[in-house]
């Protein structure tokens, strides 16, 4: 192993620059040349990568983004587009790749992987939505930045006695509204992995009133409902003013928690440690450490929902 590269792709997650930084960093002091391919696998197929240095990756340990920039690209769903992919990174000399992004970046891995290409994946999204590692990357700092949020809507949802919905990302996985939520003090967690209806969440919006609650939140993970219909059936049946937040971009910028750089940093090294033994694999953090899997292994298995938090965050919140 002589040259490797390094490439960010789907939805940016805070901590990427720190992982980033990590790879460069831990493969030039290993001896290796390290590559940045721009845009995710856009990049590859584009072959738009340059020589990285130690000073590359100077002062991005704190940003948000990913300097390598992103994308979500089509072209490398089509056989074409992999076989042109791992041509552009054998022409380079390059023996080895460090993805950083989330399950449909490492399904774009596991193609490369068959085509001869050594890879390392790292799971770089905000959602939490892989089952085989306690946290993504970006995850605990979008849980973070959605609390500072709530925070604020809090307080002026007290000054109306208004109820008020706030819908978070997620993916499917109701991971940031189930933390957020507990954190918050949110009075209705809805998520795709709990059933609920209308009748529960609106009796329990009128209990809070009868129990004097100045304001009650409801934090709405999303694609479980439209937030802007549930606001208009929750003041038809109960009469109480309901407003809609709906958080988007914002979640996933904003300067990495210690947390993410941390876990960028160890995920990184890990990944270019994993490429310099030939291993191929998906890179994760589990029970306080760093583990590795085959990356078939970690796109087989469902994330087991929280269910205890989630009855604690509910008996918390009367
Ligand atoms: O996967 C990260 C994520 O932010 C999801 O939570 C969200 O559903 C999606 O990406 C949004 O994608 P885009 O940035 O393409 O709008």
């Amino acid at each position: 192993m002589n040259t490797i590269a390094v490439l960010t792709s789907g939805g940016d997650s805070p901590g990427m620059n720190a992982c980033i930084r990590s790879v460069v960093r831990f493969g030039i002091a290993s001896g290796l040349k390290v590559f940045g391919v721009m845009r995710g696998y856009t990049g590859l197929i584009e072959d738009d990568m340059f020589q990285m240095t130690e000073r590359s990756v100077g002062n991005i340990i704190h940003v948000g983004g990913t300097i390598l920039k992103t994308a979500r690209c089509k072209e490398f769903m089509t056989d074409e587009g992999v076989d042109l992919a791992a041509q552009n990174l054998k022409a380079r000399g390059i023996d080895g790749l460090v993805v950083i992004g989330g399950d449909g970046s490492f399904r774009g891995a596991r193609e490369l992987a068959k085509r001869g290409i050594l890879v390392a994946c790292i799971p770089g999204t905000i959602d939490n939505n892989l089952f085989y590692t306690d946290y993504t990357l970006g995850f605990d700092t979008a849980v973070n930045t959605v609390v500072d949020l709530i925070n604020n809507v809090r307080n002026t949802s007290v000054s109306h006695d208004r109820v008020s919905i706030v819908e978070v990302m997620g993916a499917g996985c109701g991971d940031i509204a189930l933390n957020a939520g507990l954190a918050s003090g949110a009075d209705v967690i809805l998520v795709p992995e709990v059933k609920w209806s209308i009748d529960s969440v609106c009796q329990k919006l009128l209990n809070a009133k009868k129990r004097k609650k100045q304001c009650s939140i409801i934090v709405l993970s999303e694609h479980v409902c439209d937030p802007n219909d549930l606001a208009k059936m929750i003041q038809t049946k109960t009469e109480i003013e309901c407003r809609t937040v709906i958080l988007g971009h914002v979640q996933r910028g904003g300067s990495p928690s210690t947390f993410d750089r941390n876990l960028g940093s160890m995920c990184g090294a890990k990944a270019v440690e994993m490429l310099i033994q030939g291993e191929c694999g998906v890179v994760g953090y589990r029970n306080g450490k760093i583990i590795y899997v085959s990356i078939e292994d970690a796109l087989h298995g469902t994330r087991k929902f929280d269910i205890n938090k989630y009855i604690l965050a509910q008996k918390l919140s009367f």
